[in-house]
């Protein structure tokens, strides 16, 4: 996989960014944008999409994976989320065993409106990871 870029992640966590601005959240008020960084070098966003049917309610970063795999990724190098928070925001469990399938050594970023910022690797969020390989 190549080197992913200081210019890459920047523009990762921009576009997360964006994407907090497309929100569906109309019942917790809580909008998130992710990005996923493609092994391609693509990058796709999402943000989270809520249900009245409030157990239907899917994550931003959940919604930036789908998009990634449905248009041809197979992994994903790094994965940036954006709150408007004065504390970053780390993906949720769920999130995160969705983004382990694709990246278990991912970078993980999460910014928001103040300088806080969290960065880690997805292997760190969700240690001993239940994956594809179990299933071998
Ligand atoms: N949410 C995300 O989009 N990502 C996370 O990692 C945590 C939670 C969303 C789900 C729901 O729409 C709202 O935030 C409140 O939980």
């Amino acid at each position: 996989m190549p080197k992913i870029t200081e210019g890459a992640l920047h523009r990762l966590e921009k576009s997360a960014h964006t994407a907090a601005g497309r929100t569906y959240s109309p019942y917790s008020k809580f909008p998130v944008g992710a990005a996923v960084l493609g092994g391609s070098g693509k990058i796709f966003s999402g943000c989270n999409v809520e249900n009245a049917s409030y157990g239907l309610c899917n994550c931003a970063e959940r919604t930036a994976i789908f998009s990634a795999v449905a248009a041809g990724e197979k992994s994903v190098s790094a994965v940036a989320i954006y709150t408007p928070t004065s504390l970053p925001t780390a993906p949720c469990g769920a999130c995160r065993q969705v983004i382990n399938e694709f990246g278990p050594d991912a970078i993980v970023i999460s910014v928001c409106d103040s300088k806080n910022r969290i960065e880690t690797r997805l292997s760190a969020l969700l240690p001993a990871a239940f994956g594809p390989g179990d299933l071998a």
